[in-house]
């Protein structure tokens, strides 16, 4: 019986393809390339070494920027306020290759090596259950057999020994790390302890603001339909117009400037509490710089109905839901309210800050004359005082009815 085990090359991942073989299945290891710093060619030979028949290497970053990482940005997507969502939403991303992969090769078993204590593991599986509900899930880390075999890190690394599975020194190190495009994750070992300060080892893509140049950078930033489509560098002329150059030259420039970390506790789908310490430069930027424009272009009752929706769309994200109906509506209303999101915003990027400091758009609302403090711009001052005299009714019979007094 043939099995897509989606593979990272990592210790746990390994140790279940090896377990997977052992057990007589027909192992075809797939590893998603989402953007992570790692070794592709090794990858592949380690899984055929592990016993993998078949090895599927999938490039994915285009589309990880263009089908995921934009149309969260349309909504602003952001987890209890902090979480730029990196992980949850490569993982949509990730399954749904994996379902094709499994379909194209007949295989009747999808697996992976999530934790039964973690977000990733409901991803995984209601991504595998909507693309296609015949599959069958094998997640070792919820399989008593597999837990009675393996009870801690030792257990694995004793086998991984045993089996002769090499074991790469930062599968020593005690973090859980999850590195793509967008983000680096950083959770378990010392910062577990929620008073632990991390140390500066842990990060492993920006600099620290303390330690970022004393100099300000500029980024001129041009959206249309609130999508990127060209970022400019003010200071030494780079101009990126591709989705996934674009992406990453903003998480270089961020990343040299200090931007884009979070530490934080967050509330897990199955409500566990998590400490998370996050690397997110580009991302930073682009909300930043998208949020802005919509301030200048986005009608006003628009903006704050999808802003009523912006929390609801970033816990379904992080549940898990990406594809369901739900977020089909959501992201359709969000493709509307963005139809007008056009133009440029300048930011200016400093020790880890991310200002807007200029804005144009060719579909703007903003109307010079009429916000004017020293112009009257066709507007008529005296008809406020109806404006607020009948918003105040309200009020002065509250304050009447209060006091004991009949207000009519
Ligand atoms: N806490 C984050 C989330 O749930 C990051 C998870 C990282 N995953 C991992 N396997 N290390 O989206
Ligand atoms: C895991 O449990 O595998 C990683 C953390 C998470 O999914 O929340």
């Amino acid at each position: 019986e043939k099995v897509i085990l989606a593979y990272s090359g990592g210790l746990d991942t390994s140790v279940i393809l090896k377990w997977l073989s052992e057990k007589g299945f027909e192992v075809i290891a797939f590893v998603a390339n989402v953007g992570q710093r790692d070794d592709f060619d090794a990858i592949k030979e380690k899984a055929l070494k592990t016993g993998a028949k078949k090895v599927y290497v999938e490039d994915l970053r285009k589309e990880f920027v263009t089908d995921f990482i934009f149309p969260a940005l349309m909504g602003n997507a952001i987890y209890e306020g902090r979480y730029l969502l990196g992980t949850s939403l490569a993982r949509p991303l990730i399954a749904k290759k994996q379902v094709e992969i499994a379909e194209k090769e007949g295989a009747q078993y999808v697996a992976h090596g999530a934790t039964g204590k973690g977000n990733d593991q409901v991803r995984f599986e209601l991504n595998y259950a909507a693309l296609n509900p015949h599959l069958k899930i094998i997640s070792p880390w919820k399989d008593p057999e597999f837990l009675e075999k393996f009870k801690g890190r030792t257990d694995l690394i004793n086998y991984a020994k045993e089996m002769g599975i090499p074991i790469t020194v930062s599968e020593e190190k005690p973090y859980s790390e999850d590195e793509n495009l967008m983000h680096i994750s950083h959770e378990a070992g010392k910062l577990e302890d929620p008073m632990y300060i991390p140390e500066e080892h842990i990060f492993n893509w920006t600099v620290s603001p303390k330690d970022a140049p004393d100099e300000e950078t500029l980024l001129e930033i041009l959206f249309k339909n609130g999508i990127p489509t060209k970022v400019v560098n003010l200071d030494d002329g780079t101009e990126k117009t591709d989705p996934l150059e674009l992406f990453e030259y903003l998480n270089e420039v961020g990343a040299k400037n200090g931007v884009g970390r979070v530490d934080m506790i967050e509330n897990r789908f199955i409500g566990i509490k998590s400490r998370g310490v996050y690397e997110t430069p580009g991302a930073t930027i682009l909300w930043i710089a998208h949020r802005d424009l919509e301030g200048i272009a986005m009608d006003k009752e628009v903006l704050h109905l999808r802003d009523m929706l912006t929390p609801k769309f970033s816990e379904l994200i992080y549940n898990g839901f990406w594809f369901s109906p739900e977020i089909d509506f959501l992201l359709s209303a969000f493709k509307k309210a963005q139809e007008a999101v056009d133009g440029k915003v300048v930011v200016s990027i400093y020790k880890g800050n991310v200002t807007p400091v200029s804005r144009y758009s060719p579909t703007s609302l903003y109307d010079q004359a009429l916000s004017s403090m020293d112009v009257e711009g066709g507007f008529n001052a005296i008809d406020s005082k109806g404006f607020i005299n009948i918003h105040a009714l309200r009020l002065k019979a509250h304050n009447l009815v209060l006091k004991g007094k009949d207000p009519f």
